[in-house]
C-alpha cells in the first residue's frame, strides 16, 4: 500500500502547527510588508536618509505612486522593480499602514 499521501499531510500538519508558534506568523500581514520597505525609507517608513520618508503619506498619494511605479508610468530605478512585486490589494495595505505612522 502507498502511504505516500498520509506522510505528506502529516508533514503539512506538522507545518502549520510550527507556525503557528512563530510569533512573526501572529504579526498584521500589512505590517509584514511594510518590513520589506524599511531598509529604505526605514522603520515604518521614518527615513534617516536620503530616501524620502513615506510615513504619514496620504493613502490615495501612495496609492498612485505605486501604481505609476508599477506600470512604469513614474521612472524610478528601484521603485518600478519593487512595485512590481505587489498586488494592488497590497498597495491599498500598505497605503493604510503607512498614513498612520
Ligand atoms: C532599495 C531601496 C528601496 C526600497 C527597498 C523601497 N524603496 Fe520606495 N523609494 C526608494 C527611493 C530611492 C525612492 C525615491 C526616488 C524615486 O522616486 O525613485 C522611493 C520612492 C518611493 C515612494 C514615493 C515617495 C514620494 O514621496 O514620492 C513610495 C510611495 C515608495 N517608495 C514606496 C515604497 C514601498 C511601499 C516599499 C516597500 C514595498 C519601498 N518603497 C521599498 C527606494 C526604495
Amino acid at each position: 500500500m502507498n502511504q505516500t499521501p498520509i506522510v505528506l499531510l502529516a508533514a503539512m500538519l506538522a507545518m502549520n502547527t510550527a507556525q503557528a508558534a512563530d510569533p512573526a506568523a501572529r504579526r498584521p500581514a500589512d505590517e509584514i510588508l511594510a518590513h520589506a520597505c524599511s531598509g529604505c525609507h526605514g522603520t515604518f517608513g521614518h527615513s534617516s536618509s536620503p530616501t524620502p520618508s513615506i510615513a504619514g503619506k496620504a493613502e490615495e498619494e501612495f496609492i498612485a505612486a505605486m501604481r505609476e511605479f508599477k506600470s512604469g508610468q513614474r521612472v524610478s530605478s528601484i521603485m518600478n522593480r519593487i512595485a512590481r512585486g505587489y498586488t494592488d490589494e497590497d498597495f491599498v495595505a500598505m497605503g493604510q499602514f503607512f498614513k498612520n505612522r
